[in-house]
């Protein structure tokens, strides 16, 4: 009798232990790297087979998505580094860009107070102070092995010999055609209307990256690069100057780390409010067992929309740069108070987003940041996203220089209340300020699970990163999907305002959706939007990794 029971006790426990689900994506033994482009990937993980770290691969990669993924990779833009070693230290770089020095609160608004539109997007007087190079040689100081022209010398190889152009790249270029022409004029020697299988050149980005290969960092952010960077963004009618360039300073941050269930997520801190958002989503996620019904269940949506609602209210009037604004942090992602803001949920019906907090606004559709993810041969993990903000930034395009500038002074609050380009509303946290940092909602992500290295995973989306990379955790985590699968996987939004459920194609019934209708959700059927690009790297059980690469775009995953 003994015996029965023993062996009925094991049997359940063994059907409680979920094995983990097959591998769909590329499988390779030691290392890889996943990003939008194979030519990127490829550059990264040739570093690490002839020896480097996941950070020498991390400033290959980053550099060469700047050549063959102009459209968010960049030299003109800013990022977010969450790392994980391979003894269990974690930490995380900001390289965000910053606001010029002068920039103040009001510089996007009309005399009457009314945001100027395209002010903060188009041109050079959206461009904040570049942190990507920074960044890059911030890693490289730190972590770095292999010498710094070593590794920029392929990406300089690489712009010598062009990027071909490939359909999504062909159908991105031909979508924002007539405005970087608006914004450069017909003379820009960006691109001559490529086509598909056409190769893409940049005339001086290599002079660019020889300059800051001999002379170092100093070269981007005080030499001739920072001379003729500066003359450029101002002749243009810009703010960025010289000495906001020299003053330039990326900063090592503390991630934000949170347990959920047996899983141990480290994410990205303020001025990021990726980690936080997620933090917020996930522990008022972990009582309900979300993983107990199908992800694409009335159940799932509604649990997860209701805990997506409140954090991103919480996002949008909490969060801003930390070194200029006090962030309650320890009662935000405290366990009482997250309990006390599911306490007016129920499965009957929605809650309302004026009854969080109120306003009405519209969104829009991006996925113009990138996201790559890389582990090593030694176990050393990096989980990078970068973006110049829009699709090719402010559009604006340095002929000399051979890069896109950012169009990152949007992602502040031009003015409390009224929403950005992503339909994001800020508050006072986020205003602008001279030297202060935009508010982010990027979510590079680093899981262990029981101790060991588990998941890297993040994505593009603006304002839609975070459900994606929380969905995409989920996905694996609560419904048994390999990295592959559910980073195909169609995926959901809701941001708390607007009000309403954002579905991509495909994965989500008419059935499910009408009940949640039938609750009070409201579903907006007229987006059906990208959402986010996920790419990821799942640690299998036996050590080896499973990439997951966006099917939404080119990525791809490269390893040995
Ligand atoms: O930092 C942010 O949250 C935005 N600048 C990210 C922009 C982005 O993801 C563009 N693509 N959707």
């Amino acid at each position: 009798m003994q015996r029965i029971i023993y062996g009925v006790l094991i049997v359940m426990a063994v059907a409680c232990t979920k094995a983990p689900a097959e591998p769909t994506g590329l499988v390779t033994k030691n290392a890889m790297v996943v990003s939008a482009r194979e030519e990127a990937s490829a550059i990264g993980a040739k570093i690490l087979q002839r020896g480097g770290n996941a950070f020498d691969a991390m400033v290959g990669t980053e550099l060469a998505l700047a050549v063959a993924y102009p459209f968010a990779g960049n030299l003109g833009g800013g990022g977010f580094m969450v790392y994980r070693k391979s003894n269990g230290d974690v930490g995380a770089l900001d390289y965000r860009e910053k606001a010029p020095m002068a920039a103040h609160k009001d510089m996007y608004l009309d005399s009457t107070g009314t945001v100027i539109p395209g002010l903060s997007t188009k041109g050079a007087t959206g461009v904040a102070v570049p942190g990507t190079i920074a960044g890059m040689f911030e890693v490289h100081r730190q972590f770095g092995t292999i010498p710094m022209n070593e590794i920029i010398e392929p990406v300089i190889e690489l712009v010598e010999a062009g990027v071909m152009v490939t359909e999504k790249q062909a159908a991105r270029l031909d979508k924002y055609w007539e405005d970087i022409i608006e914004i450069n004029g017909d003379n820009t020697l960006f691109y001559n209307k490529c086509e598909v299988g056409d190769t893409l050149r940049y005339p001086s980005l290599a002079n660019t990256l020889k300059r800051i290969s001999i002379n170092g960092r100093d070269e981007f952010y005080k030499g001739e690069t920072a001379k003729i960077l500066a003359d450029f963004i101002q002749d243009n009618g810009g703010y960025v100057s010289v000495e906001d360039l020299a003053a330039y300073e990326a900063k090592w941050r503390q991630p934000i780390i949170f347990n959920y269930k047996d899983l141990r997520l480290i994410s990205m801190c303020p001025p990021s409010s990726g980690g936080v958002t997620i933090n917020q989503i996930f522990k008022m996620l972990e009582p309900y067992d979300i993983g107990d019904d199908d992800y694409n269940s009335a159940r799932t949506l509604q649990l997860f929309t209701e805990a997506a609602r409140r954090a991103y209210a919480d996002r949008n009037y909490f969060l801003g740069d930390p070194d200029f604004v006090d962030i309650p942090l320890d009662v935000l992602l405290s366990q009482d108070y997250l309990e006390e803001r599911m306490q007016s949920f129920s499965f009957d019906r929605a809650t309302l987003s004026s009854d969080i907090r109120e306003g009405s606004v519209l969104m829009a559709e991006h996925d113009e940041t990138t996201h790559y993810s890389i582990v090593d041969q030694y176990g050393n993990a990096v989980s990078v996203t970068t973006t110049l903000n829009g699709a090719y930034g402010s559009k604006l395009y340095c002929d000399e220089l051979g890069f896109f500038l950012n169009n990152e002074m949007d992602d502040f609050s031009a003015k409390p209340g009224v929403p950005n380009m992503f339909g994001l509303i800020g508050a006072e946290a986020n205003s602008i300020a001279p030297g202060k940092r935009m508010l982010s909602s990027m979510t590079p992500t680093i899981i262990e699970k029981d101790g060991n290295l588990w998941m890297v995973v993040g994505s593009p989306g603006g304002s839609k990163i975070i459900t994606a990379v929380a969905q995409t955790i989920l996905y694996v985590y609560e419904f048994n999907m390999s990295m592959q699968e559910a980073v195909n996987t169609p995926r959901f939004h809701h941001q708390w305002l607007p009000d309403e459920i954002v579905f991509e194609p495909g994965g989500f019934s008419e059935e499910t959706k009408d009940k949640l209708r039938k609750k009070g959700y409201i579903i907006n059927e007229k987006l059906t939007p990208i959402m986010g690009k996920v790419d990821g790297i799942r640690i299998l059980p036996d050590g080896s990794l499973e990439g997951g690469a966006d099917r939404r775009g080119d990525d791809t995953a490269v390893g040995f």
